[in-house]
């Protein structure tokens, strides 16, 4: 009769056994991997790219009684990337500028790759060719127009992928929205306010 107890206690202990050290291995593994994770991270510092626009000034300026707009843009975009550890492939850059929620001008980047502590200027030179406007969009471009200066937005969409020694990341979707822009109408670019941009990945 005392000997019924044994045995099943001999099946229950190697189970257990085996359940505790599956357990303490898979334990050890998240903790190695986790502190893998946060040496890799320590060691990169990801920071934030930095994005501007340092001048901006429109030319040729023509907008037609039937609110069609001619007119060119010329603006300084400023792509810092602060990393010393990451570099970056750019794929695909579109820009579109707008004034009141209406695009005005399309353009695009030609791909490009930023080397790590890298601050490369882009001239953007852009055109309204003969652009509709809504009719009050094209009226309250008429009022802004005669102070001299159009508030004004320049959005980019990037896909970009990052590069940290010779591993290179999946591409990534990029916004970048600078916003407000003080565009002037003339070529002095001075009293031009510096625009930081937002970004978003
Ligand atoms: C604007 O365009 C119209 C039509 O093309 C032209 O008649 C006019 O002279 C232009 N105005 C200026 C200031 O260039
Ligand atoms: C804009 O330019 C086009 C030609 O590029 C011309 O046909 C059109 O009349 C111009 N419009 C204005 C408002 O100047
Ligand atoms: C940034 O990188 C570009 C492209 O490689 C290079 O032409 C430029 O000189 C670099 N600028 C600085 C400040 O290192």
């Amino acid at each position: 009769m005392a000997n019924a107890k044994p045995p099943t206690q001999a099946v229950a202990r190697p189970q257990s056994k085996l359940i505790r050290v599956i357990a303490i291995v898979l334990l050890a593994l998240i903790v190695i991997v986790g502190l893998a994770i946060l040496i890799v991270w320590l060691t990169i510092k990801p920071k934030k790219l930095v994005y501007s626009i340092d001048d901006g000034s429109i030319h040729n300026y023509n907008l037609s009684n039937a609110n069609h707009l001619n007119a060119t843009y010329n603006f300084i975009l400023r792509a810092y990337n602060p990393n010393k550890k990451v570099s970056i492939y750019y794929d695909k850059v579109d820009i579109v500028v707008m004034y009141d929620d209406d695009t005005i001008s399309r353009g695009t980047i030609d791909p490009f790759y930023q080397p790590k502590r890298n601050a490369t200027r882009f001239k953007l030179n852009l055109a309204s060719h003969d652009v509709s406007l809504r009719e009050e969009v094209a009226r309250d471009l008429k009022v802004e127009r005669t102070s001299g200066r159009v508030e004004m937005v320049v959005n980019l969409k990037a896909r970009i992928r990052f590069k940290v020694g010779v591993w290179k990341s999946r591409h990534y979707h990029m916004k970048v929205s600078c916003a407000p822009i003080m565009v002037h109408f003339s070529t002095s670019s001075k009293g031009f306010q510096r625009t930081i941009c937002d970004v978003d990945i």
